[in-house]
């Protein structure tokens, strides 16, 4: 009682000198779960420091001791998946179970990262000069990957041990130090995985993790001339940031509004299963959850049949007791959800089942014949509410999806793989899936969104690229 978590800084917990601390607000009980510290710009400034001067010989440990330090902190991770997990019940409302897996997803993707970083990072070019006109064969160029210095993690409340991970692992095998920050719903979990990293042994200073009020430390971080690269997951935010930064590698993730194009010869009961997979799993907080479904006008009732008697399944409740859907992550977002639900209400959606909140608990809202008109038509409720859109051509539907800002990802239900083909090539996002529900995974999949999406490119692979330099040797023959 009473207790506010250390920040980590140069392999030590501290308190800060501030004597403020951040609450994390359990969004089924609605009160405060825990506490951590809330960090000042001088502290901020403290971390920034050691961070640079561990990356300087972390640089020159060799990569397969850096491998071999991931390895043991992807084991260690793992060991405490119960913990952690449980962290992630209390200040996210993941459901139990979802919540270890998350976790033994996030120890797997650390070594797997530890893998492809010694394969990658373990080779480069070598080009020699009289291939360009002009040239004889007196130059030889070589080519490596260094690290880019400094990397700043920031994820996003809804996997804030795994998109962590998917930061801290790709930089620290090529060779960056990092400095994370936590979100506020998630900080804790997110401290218990940098403490598997310090129990694994890394040099001090080269993971730092420092919590507090965006307000307070938000810009003062992404402004910051120690940092060297950001990788982003969120919302809105990361906008702002990318406009602020400076003229460094930024990777960014900013949610979706992937859509579900359901052609006529699709297999329905996939669909369904799929778009409640999609759609309502972690009751819809994914930026890949399906968002809206674009379904052909002659197989829209089927299908929607189907849905509704998939969605009178689901178990709605508390995260301690598995259920699939459990409250949102805060009472704004609550609000905000029951936002879009009103307006469609109120511009006559048919509603699929009767709209029901209890504190941050919503349960899930199928909304049929959903017009463009309507708000849900093309913002993201991040909750577990979901639109049909009814569709006469699978022009109109692939017209409503590349009418949206987003672009993360989408999906077409099809038999015809020519025709998902041509619809894959029409859809402006960064992925399509064809006959299964958007997802991130497997980790070494390129992921990546286009438009208000995000920039960059992530996945095991390319975020390892992305953290790194290419630095060129010219030897010049006589
Ligand atoms: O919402 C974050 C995004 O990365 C989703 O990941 O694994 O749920 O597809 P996933």
């Amino acid at each position: 009682d009473g207790e506010v978590f250390k920040y980590y800084v140069d392999g030590e917990w501290k308190k800060s000198t501030s004597g403020k601390s951040v609450s994390i607000i359990n969004p089924t009980t609605r009160k405060t779960q825990y506490k951590v510290q809330a960090c000042s710009q001088e502290e901020v400034n403290k971390v920034m420091d050691s961070a640079k001067s561990a990356q300087k010989s972390w640089a020159k440990t060799p990569l397969w001791k850096r491998a071999e330090l991931l390895h043991k902190a992807a084991a260690i991770l793992k060991e405490h998946k119960d913990p952690i997990a449980e962290c992630l019940v209390k200040e996210i409302a993941k459901p139990a179970k979802d919540a270890v897996t998350g976790v033994v997803r996030s120890g797997d993707l650390i070594s797997y990262t530890a893998e492809e970083g010694v394969r990658i990072l373990g080779e480069g070019k070598f080009l020699v000069s009289d291939s360009f006109p002009g040239n004889e064969r007196t130059k030889y160029c070589l080519t490596s990957k260094i690290p880019l210095g400094v990397v700043l993690a920031i994820p996003p409340f809804n996997y804030p041990v795994n998109l962590a991970v998917s930061k801290i692992g790709p930089a620290l095998i090529a060779g960056n130090s990092i400095v994370l920050k936590p979100p506020t719903q998630g900080a804790v979990s997110a401290l218990h995985m940098v403490h598997c990293f310090h129990l694994a042994g890394f040099p001090k200073g080269l993971i730092s993790c420092v919590t507090g009020k965006g307000s307070e430390i938000g810009d003062f971080l992404t402004m910051h001339p120690g940092v060297n690269c950001i990788s982003f997951t969120g919302g809105d935010t990361g906008v702002a940031i990318s406009k602020k930064a400076g003229m460094i590698p930024l990777q960014m993730e900013l949610g979706g509004k992937d859509a579900c194009i359901v052609l006529e010869d699709a297999d329905l009961d996939l669909v369904a299963a799929n778009i409640i997979k999609g759609g309502f799993s972690y009751s819809g907080q994914r930026c890949t959850a399906v968002k809206v479904v674009l379904v052909m006008e002659s197989v829209a009732d089927a299908l929607v049949e189907k849905v509704k008697a998939k969605v009178a399944k689901l178990t709605v409740g508390p995260p301690e007791n598995n259920c699939d859907i459990t409250p949102v992550v805060t009472e704004s977002s609550a609000n905000f959800i029951e936002g879009l639900v009103n307006d469609a209400k109120e511009k006559g959606a048919t509603f699929c089942q009767e709209y029901k909140r209890e504190g941050n608990l919503i349960w899930p809202l199928l909304l049929d014949n959903v017009r463009p008109d309507m708000r849900i038509a093309w913002e993201e409720p991040f909750g577990p509410v979901l639109p049909v859109i009814r569709i006469n051509s699978v022009e109109e539907g692939i017209h409503h999806c590349n009418a949206s800002n987003f672009g993360l990802q989408g999906c077409v239900f099809t038999k015809d793989i020519n025709k998902a083909m041509m619809i894959s090539d029409a859809m402006e996002t960064g992925t399509v899936q064809i006959n299964s529900a958007p997802a991130r995974g497997p980790d070494h999949f390129p992921f990546q969104g286009i438009k208000d999406s995000g920039i960059g490119s992530q996945g095991i692979t390319n975020s390892i690229n992305m953290m790194t330099k290419v630095k060129t040797t010219v030897i010049n023959l006589p």
